[in-house]
């Protein structure tokens, strides 16, 4: 347990939102001539970034989940990502970002990619709310988003849809545990 007390705020709720804001405008500039964009988050993380990002995205598009998981206990992932819900439309010709809360280890990110190959979308792209590049395993080194709102030391955050324990994902800002 974490009382809200111990957590220090690294992003607070108006730096967030600008921030996303910048994101949003860059994504509507990039994707003006797209007739099929589509918003794919990551469950459960990215679910607030993503009903934020998408507000702020003057094309049209539209939206889709799936739901994924990395066996996790406490801080510490234990490197294997489990599905536990691809099903979507079919994205044959459509214009795909992804959307995730954070890139660590880049496990997560090389499956869907790598799932993402396989759906025959126009094109794929990954947005991320959080980057810790300094995580990354050295077999995945490669792995980068396409738009990222922040690159961050490595520190276990939570808030604004990430967890600890499944808990803490309400809270506006983000923040972390010394
Ligand atoms: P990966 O190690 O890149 O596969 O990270 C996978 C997942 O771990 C992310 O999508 C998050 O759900 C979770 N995660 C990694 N770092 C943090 C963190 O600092 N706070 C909360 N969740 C995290
Ligand atoms: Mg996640």
């Amino acid at each position: 347990m974490i009382a809200k007390s111990d957590i220090q705020i690294l992003y607070s709720e108006q730096e967030l939102a600008l921030r996303v804001k910048e994101l949003a405008s860059q994504i509507s500039t990039d994707y003006k001539d797209s007739k099929d964009l589509i918003l794919i988050g990551v469950l459960k993380g990215a679910f607030v970034f993503l009903s934020d990002l998408m507000r702020e995205i003057s094309v049209d598009c539209q939206i889709e989940f799936i739901r994924l998981s990395s066996y996790e206990q406490g801080t510490t992932s234990s490197g294997k990502v489990k599905s536990m819900d691809l099903t979507l439309p079919d994205l044959t010709g459509k214009d795909v970002i992804i959307v995730e809360d954070i890139i660590d280890s880049g496990r997560t990110a090389k499956f869907l990619v790598d799932f993402f190959k396989t759906q025959n979308a126009r094109t794929i792209k990954l947005a991320t709310l959080f980057d810790k590049p300094s995580r990354r395993i050295d077999e995945l080194k490669e792995i980068k988003a396409d738009y990222t709102c922040f690159e961050i030391e490595d520190k276990f955050i939570l808030g604004y849809g990430l967890d600890f324990e499944q808990k803490h994902r309400d809270l506006p800002y983000v923040g972390y545990i010394e």
